[in-house]
């Protein structure tokens, strides 16, 4: 058992599944919060199966008080990993301003949600089997590294959310507590079953899982996989933003979807 106490938000579907059903075994404890009582009912039922004791909450990340609440009142806390998140596709329009502030409201403001509370908690508690009061990682995207024209405001979000992590772990680790940015390419799940474009190196969820966490036990600062698409993104995000704008407006575009 690597980490006895670990919360995951958005365990409900996808990834945060794989997640929640790679930790669970005899000895942990898994806090695993959605905003979908019924699917995280049955992802905490597979995890109890697989021997962890299970706290699922209904719990929105972009509400404040309440995530405050949830992870103040969690007790020793190992691992905090901050992966929920919602895409948004504009399709062959602009991005709706509600599509807009409701995937920064949730890929930005949920992660500070989840990962301030979280700092403040394992500031206050022992270092553990590791040597770390805490480990915090905060799931962004591949999509960090390219500004991709069709999805502008999740780019962003992701980018932003990745580099603050990746900067906050340079202060945090003086006081205890690793902050790790991951970096999934294309994953198979609900979130990516509407792209109508091709998917290179598309992973299953659960590899997903498997190189995140074996990951954070590696102590790397960012989590990025697959490396060829990471290569791929470095290359295309460093190209000027006008050719960059043009390459990126060849393949469809991601169809609109609405970010809830
Ligand atoms: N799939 C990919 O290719 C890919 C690639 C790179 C990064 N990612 C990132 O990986 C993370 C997981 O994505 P996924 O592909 O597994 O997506 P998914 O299958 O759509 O799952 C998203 C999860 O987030 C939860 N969620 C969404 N909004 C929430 C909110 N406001 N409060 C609480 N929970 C919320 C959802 O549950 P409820 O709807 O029940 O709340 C669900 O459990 C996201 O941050 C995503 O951006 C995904």
């Amino acid at each position: 058992m690597r980490w006895p106490n670990i919360l995951i938000t958005g365990a409900s579907s996808g990834i945060g599944t794989a997640l929640a059903e790679a930790c669970a075994a005899p000895g942990v404890t898994l806090h695993l919060s959605a905003r979908t009582t019924a699917r995280l009912e049955a992802v905490a039922a597979a995890c109890r199966a697989k021997g962890a004791t299970v706290r699922p909450a209904a719990v929105d990340v972009r509400d404040a008080a309440a995530m405050a609440e949830w992870i103040g009142s969690a007790g020793r806390l190992d691992l905090v990993i901050a992966n929920a998140g919602v895409g948004a596709g504009t399709g062959d329009s602009w991005e709706s301003a509600e599509d807009c502030r409701a995937v920064f409201e949730t890929n930005l403001t949920g992660v500070l949600n989840t990962a301030l509370p979280a700092i403040a908690a394992m500031a206050a508690q022992a270092p553990g089997a590791d040597g770390w009061r805490g480990r915090i990682a905060v799931v962004a995207s591949i999509a960090a590294f390219v500004a991709a024209p069709s999805t502008p405001a999740y780019c962003a979000s992701k980018s932003a959310a990745q580099r603050w992590t990746e900067a906050r772990d340079a202060t945090e680790r003086k006081r205890g507590i690793r902050m790790h940015s991951v970096n999934p390419g294309f994953v198979r799940t609900p979130m990516t079953s509407v792209n109508a474009f091709p998917m290179p190196f598309l992973m299953e969820p659960e590899q997903a899982a498997r190189r995140t966490l074996d990951g954070i036990a590696a102590g790397r600062l960012r989590i990025v996989y697959p490396r060829r698409l990471y290569a791929l993104a470095r290359v295309v995000g460093a190209l000027p933003p006008a050719w960059r704008n043009r390459l990126l407006m060849i393949p469809p575009p991601k169809p609109p979807t609405q970010a809830t």
